[in-house]
């Protein structure tokens, strides 16, 4: 019997994000893919991912799957939530990017010498909250609409405490960020779009979120999962000094694969 989603479907498309209970499905690749994930994080040859003073270990495309999720000989990635992208959202779940092994520790985050003291706040009091695909280019890091990307698909791989680093979202936030995207790119031509500097429209967006949007926090165990829209603002909270570290720390995977054009990325739902 097909699943109902009715419900989960009115929260994605209404606050931007949604969780799905345990599946075995996602139950089994956490189980083949979670030593994998510690081998990478645990390797010498990947301790350049290591950030603010190794209280993060950030592992963009780290992981080694292939297009349908499966790391060495283990299962594709297929539950509750590819059924919903498949079957609710009609976006593909068979191109994944190789996925984002993200990894907190107690502490995160202390300061890195790379980074401003501003910036460094940002990420304290304002959890680093960002959206994905838009660009920092150069020293200024002006933002450009550069990476347009369908979803951000979450699979936690170990048990942490609840308020250790979780992700987090400004619920609503989407719809805000969308309707002023569509306004600043309907009058431009579209192959003029990755050049438009929109590091102000996106500070102020910024703003307006902080303070008309419910900040909200996403913790679930392994086998659950979850689904963020790709223009909800989100970003991750420190670890606070009253939680002692764990084994494996905050483990996330996370899957963003640019299988959208630019026009699908500012239109459709
Ligand atoms: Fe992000």
């Amino acid at each position: 019997m097909k699943q109902d989603f009715s419900a989960l479907a009115k929260q994605y498309f209404t606050l931007g994000w949604c969780s799905f209970p345990s599946d075995e499905g996602i139950r089994n690749w956490v189980s083949h893919t979670l030593p994998v994930t510690k081998g990478i994080v645990n390797s010498a040859e990947n301790s350049h991912w290591m950030r603010y003073q190794n209280t993060w270990f950030a592992g963009v495309n780290v992981l080694t799957n292939d297009a349908e999720g499966r790391v060495t000989d283990g299962p594709r990635l297929q539950g509750n939530i590819t059924e919903f992208i498949n079957n609710i959202l009609h976006l593909k779940t068979d191109n994944l990017d190789k996925g984002q092994i993200s990894v907190c520790f107690a502490g995160y985050p202390k300061p890195m010498q790379a980074e401003t003291e501003a910036t460094f706040r940002y990420r304290l009091n304002r959890d680093a909250a960002h959206l994905d695909g838009l660009l920092a280019v150069g020293l200024q890091r002006r933002r450009y609409l550069r990476e347009p990307h369908s979803y951000i698909l979450a699979i936690p791989l170990v048990e942490s405490p609840k308020d250790a680093a979780p992700f987090v979202v400004w619920e609503k936030s989407h719809e805000i960020i969308k309707q002023e995207f569509q306004k600043i790119y309907n009058s431009i031509r579209q192959d003029q779009w990755h050049d438009i500097d929109v590091t102000q429209a996106y500070q102020e967006m910024r703003k307006h979120i902080f303070e008309h949007c419910r900040r909200v926090a996403i913790s679930v165990s392994p086998g659950e999962t979850y689904l963020v829209h790709r223009h909800c603002l989100h970003g991750m909270a420190p670890w606070p000094k009253t939680i002692p570290n764990t084994a494996d720390g905050r483990m996330i995977c996370y899957f963003r694969p640019h299988s959208i054009d630019i026009q699908s990325w500012l239109f459709d739902n």
